[in-house]
């Protein structure tokens, strides 16, 4: 049997990892500043992980939803701390994709709405609903069409007024848009669509899923906004936030935090394999090293000082993000600077749907050794693509 062939994939097979850095079948040594999608969040094969998922895996790996998981409440009660949402209930699933799904699908139960508002280039996974709110038709099946999705521009508060009323369920919206090349929701339009909710009865759901879990230097990006809005007293509370990718460091776990006031129902949710006993272990464990390694203030501090190194490079157009959510806007397509960067510098980063854009999500673990080791490596190819333009 062959792979189903959906993946544009590098020529490289990677069989070794450690902290930020990769090893491939020949040896070859690559700085990750992609970390998988954003997924490797405490460094690779980090040894707290591997030691709480051996001791799991020794002890009971699986049962399913119907018994008592107390790993499970040990991860909420560890979530609840470090985000600061120790009020909130968890619904432990398993792809950001699912956990959309299930914060969509809740709204629903919630309000009996259906209508959705989403925002242009959101992404928000390719399951059935969350693909319908994922603003690229290229990945929408005929049948993703059904639902009543009403897209937005970002940031744009009469296109938003406008869209909103009381039959609206729910609006999501990223914490950072990611997949679009990093762009960043205004607080004000942040405050202004908590504020339409209520006034309309819509639920917002904050889809974390690649910019929490202390990738921007707050527990979840819209916590940054929170916390310049708390000056105004209007801090922001989601009705349901939507996390992944960093959750499990490569573990597939994923998760939905639910305001208090949505009530729970014996059976509107389930799923087989989410919360199992190695997730919750690898998801303990990664909560245990954020913590302990101050892992949300590393990411601040670097994320600043690579934004700083690079602002007024000669062939940047624009930094965006925060933290080590950050998009590099090239004046150019930034194809061939990406595989220059993996082929002749050994440096992983992503693509945007921006195609000038670049985008850097290394796991917070990273150092000022491996951010000058990029910035070296990303300085010398953006230095021959210009020569090679002027030409
Ligand atoms: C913001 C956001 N939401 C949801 C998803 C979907 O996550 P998954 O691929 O785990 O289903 C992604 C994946 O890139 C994402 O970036």
């Amino acid at each position: 049997m062959n792979l189903f062939d959906v993946y544009p994939l590098f020529d490289i097979e990677p069989v070794k990892a450690k902290g930020a850095w990769l090893w491939d079948n020949e040896g070859k040594k690559y700085l990750d500043f992609y970390g998988g999608h954003a997924v490797i969040s405490i460094g690779h094969s980090h040894p707290h992980y591997i030691k709480k998922l051996e001791e799991q895996l020794e002890k009971i790996a699986f049962y399913s939803n119907s018994v008592k998981i107390k790993q499970q409440e040990e991860l909420a009660q560890k979530l609840g701390e470090l985000s600061g949402y120790e009020n909130y209930h968890l619904f432990l699933c398993n792809s950001g994709a699912e956990a959309n799904e299930n914060a969509l699908k809740l709204a629903s139960f919630q309000n009996g709405r259906k209508k959705i508002i989403a925002f242009e280039k959101s992404f928000h996974g390719r399951t059935s609903l969350a693909v319908a709110a994922t603003n690229d038709k290229s990945i929408q099946a005929p049948v993703n069409a059904a639902h009543e999705i009403i897209f937005v521009p970002l940031n744009d508060t009469e296109a938003f007024k406008k869209a909103i009323d009381k039959n609206t369920c729910a609006v999501i919206v990223e914490g950072i848009q990611g997949v679009a090349g990093i762009q960043v929701p205004d607080d004000e339009f942040l405050k202004l669509i908590q504020q339409e909710c209520t006034n309309t009865g819509a639920l917002m759901v904050l889809d974390e899923v690649q910019s929490g879990y202390g990738r921007t230097g707050d527990f979840f990006a819209h916590q940054r906004s929170s916390r310049s809005l708390r000056g105004t007293k209007q801090s922001l509370q989601p009705d349901i936030i939507t996390t992944a990718k960093g959750m499990g460091n490569g573990f597939p776990i994923a998760g939905v935090l639910i305001n208090p006031s949505i009530p729970a129902k014996h059976g509107q949710l389930g799923t087989t394999f989410g919360g199992n006993y190695l997730a919750c272990a690898a998801g303990i464990a990664v909560l245990d090293v954020i913590k302990q390694e101050n892992l949300m203030e590393n990411a601040a501090i670097i994320g600043k000082y690579i934004t700083g190194k690079l602002g007024g490079v000669e062939g940047i157009k624009e930094i965006r993000g925060t933290g080590l959510m950050l998009g590099i806007e090239l004046e150019f397509n930034s194809t061939q600077v990406r595989n220059d960067l993996v082929f002749k510098q050994s440096i992983f980063t992503g693509s945007a749907s921006n195609k000038n854009t670049i985008r850097l999500l290394p796991p917070l673990t990273i150092t000022k050794e491996e951010a000058d080791f990029f910035l070296e490596g990303f300085g010398a190819v953006l230095k021959s693509h210009l020569k090679a333009i002027a030409q």
